[in-house]
């Protein structure tokens, strides 16, 4: 008797999983989210998240298809010159060809030295909690067509001019590496959705020297003095070129400024969470172009600091617009006025409808890794 209530309990709850939650979370989802995880199938259709981007990064359709090599880390060590199989650097610099990543459970990967990755590599952390720290953390390096999903990346520390396993199985010198958690150098065509970011020695995403369609979406970043850089530095003239749209992330509690910091580029920031800054949240210099589009910024207690932006240099280059932001706790935004605004121009694979700054708590509200690792929907 025992047995067949406590089966059909588990049935019924089942079907209630199945059922139920999908229709009504879907809902509170954004479009990147509700394009696959209603899908409780996702564990074994994995790439039907490729299709799933929005913004300068347009669709990771190079990554998927049957040629991709499915490879597992079993194995939380790291090698930084010979990577043993099974290891995590060993899948993203000894795989020839497109690989999609993920983890046989959940794991610490202490890196030796920062971790390089090749290009049409995915690292998948769906389902299980995958944390990444040490020396680096990870580097895309002259590389495109990459996707960087459901990854804790946290305390990575600075490493000085050292050599690791490069792509394509050759061995390269590195410069030094400042300890941010993610660094694209010379990268085009780069996906970081879903990942939780925190406590780097430097920065957690750095986009430098002609890195271009980028796009940052649904991570959550917290207690971190520097949070995102774009472009290089003030005389790096390459990254007029760059674009990147930073959408559905979640800043704070705890970050002080660069939500992001731009130089000279183009970056579209729209349907951003913003949970206080202590300097600024977003900045810039060398006249890049931001449009900040329905945000929702709440501005921290301390009466001295309830401005959005910085700048840096010269007057009258600014071009700083706000559209359609919600500014709480006093919040302002001193905006460039004139007409424009700075339009992203997407393509249609690129485009998406940017929501109402009213419902970006809600559709934040599960960014960073997300927790899937019980429930049949993730
Ligand atoms: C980058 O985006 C532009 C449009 O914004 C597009 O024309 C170009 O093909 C993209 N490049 C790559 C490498 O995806």
């Amino acid at each position: 008797m025992a047995t067949t209530l406590s089966c059909c309990f588990t049935l019924a709850l089942f079907m209630v999983i199945l059922m139920a939650s999908p229709s009504s979370s879907l809902a509170n989802m954004n479009v990147i989210d509700k394009c696959w995880r209603g899908n409780p199938l996702w564990r074994s259709q994995r790439q039907q998240l490729a299709k799933c981007s929005v913004g300068f990064v347009g669709k990771m359709i190079n990554n998927i298809g049957k040629n991709v090599v499915k490879y597992k880390v079993i194995d939380p060590s790291d090698d930084p010159l010979s990577p043993k199989s099974g290891t995590l650097r060993y899948g993203t610099t000894m795989i020839k060809g497109k690989v999609w990543i993920t983890f046989k459970n959940s794991m610490t990967i202490t890196l030796q030295r920062p971790l390089l990755l090749s290009s049409f590599t995915a690292i998948d952390g769906r389902g299980i909690d995958v944390h990444i720290t040490g020396t680096g953390c990870l580097l895309v390096y002259q590389a495109t067509n990459i996707i960087i999903h459901g990854l804790r990346i946290h305390h990575c520390k600075a490493q000085p001019p050292s050599t690791v396993m490069g792509p394509n199985a050759k061995v390269i010198p590195l410069g030094q590496m400042d300890g941010d958690a993610i660094r694209l150098v010379t990268a085009r065509k780069v996906w970081i959705d879903h990942n939780t970011l925190y406590e780097c020695q430097d920065g957690l995403i750095d986009v430098t020297r002609g890195s271009t369609n980028i796009t940052v979406s649904n991570n959550w970043f917290r207690n971190q003095d520097k949070v995102m850089l774009l472009g290089h530095d003030d005389g790096h003239l390459r990254d007029k070129n760059m674009k990147v749209t930073v959408i559905f992330n979640h800043f704070g509690p705890n970050c002080n400024q660069r939500m992001p910091r731009v130089r000279h580029g183009y970056a579209h920031v729209a349907n951003n969470f913003y949970q206080g800054w202590e300097q600024y949240a977003i900045g810039g210099s060398m006249s890049p172009s931001i449009k900040s589009e329905a945000n929702f910024f709440v501005a921290p207690n301390d009466v001295g600091n309830k401005e959005v932006t910085w700048r840096k240099g010269e007057k009258g280059l600014w071009k700083f617009y706000s559209v359609g932001d919600v500014f709480k706790n006093g919040a302002s935004f001193n905006k460039q006025t004139g007409v424009g605004g700075a339009k992203p121009n997407y393509n249609q694979e690129q485009n998406f409808k940017v929501v109402d700054a009213g419902s970006v708590k809600k559709l934040t509200s599960e960014s960073g890794v997300l927790r899937c690792s019980r429930s049949l929907i993730c």
